[in-house]
């Protein structure tokens, strides 16, 4: 990534993640939020992480310093130098500000215009940007620095040059890629989901308590963290929404059960609200 330019759009949760994992890779990296104001605080929160990571022995100070060092923050898409090797927009999950956002990044000719969406589409926002073969999706996992995937959405018109620019930059990332077609929940949200959701009914009808649920799957399939610690995790009400929409989509498999529904409403949402499946107080 030396020598690259790249911008991310917003700084929230994921934008942080995201521009901490080019930045260390050696990019260069304009971080925009709101305003400029908004962009500093986005950059300082890189700069935190980045001096976790030095604390924890993942990077050398030295590392720490060169990559705070690569980020700058901007307070508009206009302020991003034309022709960047990338642009990732990871602003809050709305399809009309994505829209307005992929508009005005595509104004700076970047070789890869991409989203992070979670759920939206890449087809629809592809709809609203003049050249389709140059978009693609790409979903980075919370926390970005700990998860070492890029779900790579492909549109119907995402181009083969498109995908290979990004399955090589993602590499120089030091991470991994899953190639999906678009489609609703893509290939991880949808299965992980499925998975999600019948733990929750087995809950629902006593089959087993959650912990030996979780165990069940950690141990006997090796997943690295089972189906409601993961949903924990994630936040119930936010597992809800997305069923809501799969079930929209897919029909009664994805059906959110009774038990999820109630423990929505009681605001029990999981480690944010202190009280899940499991007790994170
Ligand atoms: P967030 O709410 O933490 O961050 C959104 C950021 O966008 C904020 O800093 C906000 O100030 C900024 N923003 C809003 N409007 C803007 C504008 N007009 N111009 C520039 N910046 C603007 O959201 P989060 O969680 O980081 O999610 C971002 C995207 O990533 C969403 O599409 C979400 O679905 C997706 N995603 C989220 C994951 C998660 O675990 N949080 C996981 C994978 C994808």
């Amino acid at each position: 990534m030396t020598g690259r330019n790249v911008a991310v759009i917003g700084g929230g949760t994921m934008g942080i993640g995201i521009a901490y994992r080019f930045a260390v890779a050696g990019a260069r990296v304009y971080l925009v939020d709101l305003d400029l104001e908004h962009a500093e605080r986005s950059v300082g929160r890189v700069g935190d992480a980045l001096e976790r990571s030095v604390d924890r022995g993942k990077l050398t100070s030295e590392e720490a310093d060169a990559a705070g060092g690569r980020l700058i923050p901007a307070g508009s898409v206009e302020s991003v130098p034309l022709e960047p090797d990338f642009i990732i927009e990871a602003v809050i999950e709305d399809p009309d500000l994505k829209t307005t956002i992929l508009r005005a990044a595509e104004e700076r000719h970047p070789a890869v215009l991409a989203s992070n969406t979670s759920s939206i589409s890449i087809d629809e926002l592809a709809a609203g940007v003049a050249d389709p073969g140059r978009f693609a999706g790409m979903h980075f996992f919370n926390p970005v620095w700990a998860i070492h995937l890029v779900e790579v959405v492909r549109g119907t018109a995402t181009s083969d040059e498109t995908i290979t620019r990004i399955v090589d930059g993602v590499a120089e990332l030091g991470m991994e890629t899953a190639i999906v077609n678009d489609a609703p929940g893509f290939a991880s949200t949808r299965l992980g989901l499925a998975l999600g959701l019948e733990a929750i009914r087995m809950v629902e009808e006593g089959v087993a308590e959650p912990a030996d649920i979780d165990r069940a799957m950690e141990l006997g399939y090796r997943h690295a963290m089972g189906p409601l610690r993961t949903g924990d995790l994630v936040g119930l009400d936010v597992r809800l929404a997305i069923a809501e929409h799969l079930w929209g989509v897919y029909g009664d498999r994805f059906e959110p059960p009774r038990l999820l529904r109630e423990m929505v409403a009681e605001g029990r949402l999981g480690k944010k609200s202190g009280r899940g499946f499991y007790d994170w107080r």
